[in-house]
């Protein structure tokens, strides 16, 4: 039930959601929901929940100007009182409690996640950096919980894209073992964030990011032939069909949330063949190491793939 909606920031709607009966499933830090949406749209939103919030998921909504109908709705049609269908919390952008610097990096709306796990390690009493990026001040969300993180938040205002840049390399500086960031924003600035944590020597294992969406434009031409190892089957994925589709229609279970391979809900393990990712979810070692894809976008370079299913 939507307990409260407000506006916490320039085209940035606020929700909180209370179970209609029950106690709603505990969440980690980086935890994302799936909302269905009274349009028929299924959209996936960060909880921005800090530790001992059990008793309500909070989100935020950016009103994006190209929506392709979720922020629409939910700033616009959805209203207190309002019942809606979620999905129990998934966590694919983990935080690590045993790195000795944590950054967080946030681009606008991206902050959500990285303001829970900013809850978590505060009430944990372990160091972490919060670096904000925003338009203007007035775009920054949240701003009671930063006002309570304030010794550990930097806000920053207004910058280009290259200072934004050069901002996010003498944040970083130079890679120091166990020292972890994590990041999550807008793609371009993503992109360039994490292009400049590997120029900076920060591997990969140590760059945390989760994007919003996938923004590639997915090729699903091909076809090939598709075993699973543990199911003791051969399928066939013809061109514009998904493999995650294949799967569950021969009555293979498959987690998914976005499916468009941004999340990494339907990850699977790959025994041979050569994945064709497609997706902004896996890093450059995991793509290059050939051993899982995400089953939503992935296809194969391969004519076989067998799979860990
Ligand atoms: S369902 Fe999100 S990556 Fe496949």
């Amino acid at each position: 039930v939507v307990a409260r909606k407000w506006r916490t920031a320039t085209d940035v709607v606020a929700f909180e959601l209370e179970p209609a009966v029950g106690q709603l499933p505990t969440c980690q830090p980086g935890a994302h929901i799936d909302i269905e949406l009274p349009n028929g749209l299924r959209r996936q939103y960060s909880l921005t929940n800090g530790p001992g919030q059990l008793d309500r998921y909070i989100i935020a909504v950016k009103l994006e100007p190209d929506s392709r109908g979720g922020s629409l709705c939910l700033h616009q049609d959805v209203n207190e009182g309002d019942v809606l269908a979620i999905s129990p919390p998934r966590n694919n952008f983990p935080l690590r409690r045993d790195a000795l610097r944590t950054v967080l990096i946030a681009g606008g709306i991206g902050v959500t996640p990285l303001l829970s796990m900013a809850q978590a390690m505060a009430a944990n009493s372990l160091d972490f950096e919060l670096h904000y990026f925003v338009r203007s001040v007035g775009h920054a969300a949240f701003g009671d919980v930063l006002d309570r993180l304030a010794e550990s938040v930097q806000a920053h205002s207004g910058l280009s894209a290259e200072q934004t840049g050069d901002e996010i390399d003498r944040i970083l500086g130079p890679y120091v073992e166990t020292n972890h960031v994590y990041i999550c924003g807008p793609g371009p600035m993503l992109d360039a964030a994490r292009s400049r944590a590997a120029d900076a020597g920060w591997p990969d294992a140590a760059v945390h990011f989760e994007y919003f969406s996938n923004t590639n434009e997915v090729d699903d031409g091909s076809s090939f032939e598709l075993a699973l190892a543990r199911s003791a089957l051969t399928l066939k994925v013809n061109a514009g069909e998904t493999i995650l589709q294949v799967l569950r229609r021969s009555g293979i279970a498959v987690d998914s949330s976005c499916e468009q391979g941004a999340c990494g809900s339907c990850v699977v393990g790959v025994v041979e063949g050569e994945p064709d990712h497609q997706d902004v979810y896996l890093t450059e070692t995991e793509r290059a190491a050939d051993d899982r894809l995400v089953t939503c976008v992935s296809r194969s370079v391969s004519d076989r793939l067998v799979l860990d299913v």
